[in-house]
């Protein structure tokens, strides 16, 4: 091992054409870590992943997954990850059962039997092992594409937003899964929308345009865009919201049943404009400012650096 992070990638560069789609990408990823992959669309979490599991060759950088170069030994990085695709690309006429045996024939796993026995019982997916893949609901089919992923004992997973449109019951499981995998010591990159699955993270990472904006635990993040929030409770809250964004001192706003949040950087100064806007008459209290107000003021910042 070149050193103990399972990925280690230093200045990934990709363009596709003359768009520069993934720009300096650094990343590590310590043994047993999930890492939280965010970022619009559109940003590169897909690319990137594509380069540090060896899919991809980048334009410039250099890297390790596993202490192996992911430029010059893409074959055997490959055998000792797994990866599961943005878009599920099994096999729907197969049944679960199939599936996994089909996959590991494809791979030539030693043991086929024993290895998806192994596999249908850990993924709690042996009551429906003889079900076709097709007819399966989102989350079990989320959960048959991390058993297929799981099923030669990969040391690293790369998740490509792997609950996109799963309830939030098969979410929740998916997650216990997931930290399971993490204490048997597997590292995981799992990219996703959700704000509450980021929370799940023992650090994340947040890209845009290709630029990684933020890297850390949810804590650091949040604290290093040295943000107050401030809640106001009652009714008519579209209009205040409206007035407040006047305002240079306010980040942003955000309404969230009958309570308007307002963030902003200089906690005096957004005091003084609630102050200005708000009627008295509405109730005002200091509040946690959550990792969705920290991505979206990194988000504003680096739109208005782009523009100046
Ligand atoms: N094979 C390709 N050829 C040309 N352009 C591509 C290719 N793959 C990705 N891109 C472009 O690169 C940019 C980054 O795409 P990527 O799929 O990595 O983003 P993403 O962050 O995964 O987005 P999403 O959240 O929608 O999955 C986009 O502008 C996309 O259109
Ligand atoms: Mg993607």
């Amino acid at each position: 091992m070149v050193n103990n992070f399972s990925i280690d990638v230093k200045n990934l560069n990709k363009h596709f054409g003359d768009q520069h789609v993934v720009k300096d990408f650094s990343l590590q990823i310590d043994r047993g870590e999930i890492h939280g992959f965010l970022g619009p669309n559109g940003s590169g979490k897909t690319t990137s992943i594509r380069m540090m599991c060896g899919l991809l060759t980048p334009d410039s950088g250099s890297g390790h997954c596993l202490g192996m170069d992911i430029f010059t030994q893409r074959d055997q990085i490959k055998r000792r990850i797994g990866y599961m695709t943005q878009h599920f690309s099994l096999w729907g006429n197969l049944t679960i059962r199939e599936n996994l045996f089909f996959i590991s024939r494809l791979y030539s796993l030693e043991q086929p039997k024993a290895l998806v026995e192994r596999t249908l019982s850990e993924l709690g997916l042996l009551s429906r092992q003889h079900q076709l893949v097709k007819v399966l609901s989102g989350g079990w089919k989320q959960r048959m594409a991390l058993a297929a992923c799981l099923l030669h004992k990969p040391s690293v997973l790369f998740l490509d937003e792997p609950t996109a449109g799963v309830d939030p019951k098969a979410r929740r499981e998916f997650w216990q899964t997931l930290h399971r995998l993490s204490d048997e010591g597997i590292s995981i990159l799992v990219s996703t929308h959700y704000m509450d699955e980021a929370e799940r993270c023992h650090k994340i990472a947040y890209l845009s345009s290709g630029n990684l904006l933020a890297r850390g635990s949810i804590q650091s993040i949040i604290q290093a865009q040295n943000l107050t929030t401030l809640k106001i409770s009652g009714s008519g809250l579209t209009v205040l919201e409206n007035r407040l964004q006047r305002f240079d001192a306010i980040e942003q706003t955000v309404i969230f049943g009958s309570s308007l949040f307002a963030t902003g950087r200089d906690e005096e100064k957004l005091k003084a404009v609630l102050a200005q806007v708000i009627p008295a008459e509405y109730e005002i209290q200091r509040v946690k400012t959550t990792l969705e107000d920290a991505f979206a003021c990194l988000m504003k910042n680096d739109n208005e650096k782009s523009l100046s």
